[in-house]
């Protein structure tokens, strides 16, 4: 039995489908600033680790579409602001994620989502997308005030669930992450949901790659 972290956004939902809501205030562009939105959203988080200066990622999140607004060149009103961060939380599961937990649960897995977002805001997105009945819990890197991928929040992970180190996995289609819980000891798979991403040539494999949560479950059995 291994205790299992699911990373959320990118590996759960898609934060790019925040692409079909931004259509409305951004138009052709809404693509472009829904990939800016989240590259900003990670990079704020990064650097505000780097810095000593948390701010919870619902923070990260907010700045970030102010900037990928600016950046775009669109007038974001206080409603669109309020309307697209509700948005956030209507992400949708990719198709493999409920079957795929159902049967790391059957085989006696513990799984919980691990992720940088804010406890509450990760509940109402899980609630929501019907994902959160199939879990044992949430793991928010907000209860250390750091984010992925430092180490604390990986050790953090493994407490948690009171599970060695290496007996506890992370799985998660951010190869960075993946990076940051090899590096902290624990297993990691990456799950490769988009075929043509590229691994960072960092000389650190992950223990899997898999192409659905279905395929880690078996190969985990
Ligand atoms: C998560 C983001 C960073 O932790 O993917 O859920």
């Amino acid at each position: 039995m291994a205790a299992i972290g699911f990373d959320v956004y990118g590996t759960l939902v898609d934060p790019l489908a925040m692409s079909e809501p931004l259509g409305a205030v951004a138009g052709k562009r809404a693509g472009e600033m829904a990939g800016l939105w989240r590259a900003k959203q990670l990079e704020y988080s990064f650097r505000r680790t780097l810095m000593g200066a948390y701010e919870n990622f619902d923070v990260c999140t907010r700045d970030a579409l102010r900037f990928a607004a600016a950046s775009t060149g669109v007038e974001l009103s206080e409603d669109d602001e309020q309307r697209l961060l509700g948005a956030y939380l209507d992400l949708q599961p990719y198709p493999d994620v409920v079957p795929g937990v159902e049967r790391l649960q059957q085989a006696g897995h513990f799984v919980v989502a691990f992720s940088n977002g804010v406890e509450a805001s990760l509940r109402e997105l899980l609630d929501r997308a019907g994902v959160f009945e199939h879990l044992d819990g949430i793991v928010s890197v907000d209860g250390i005030g750091r984010f992925k991928p430092h180490p604390d929040v990986y050790h953090y992970l493994a407490e948690q669930l009171e599970s060695p180190r290496d007996e506890t996995w992370l799985v998660s289609s951010n190869y960075w992450d993946v990076l940051g819980a090899r590096q902290a000891g624990l297993h990691a798979a990456w799950l490769r949901r988009d075929p043509s991403a590229i691994p960072d040539p960092w000389g650190i494999a992950p223990d899997l790659i898999v192409a659905s949560i279905e395929e880690f479950a078996r190969r985990l059995a």
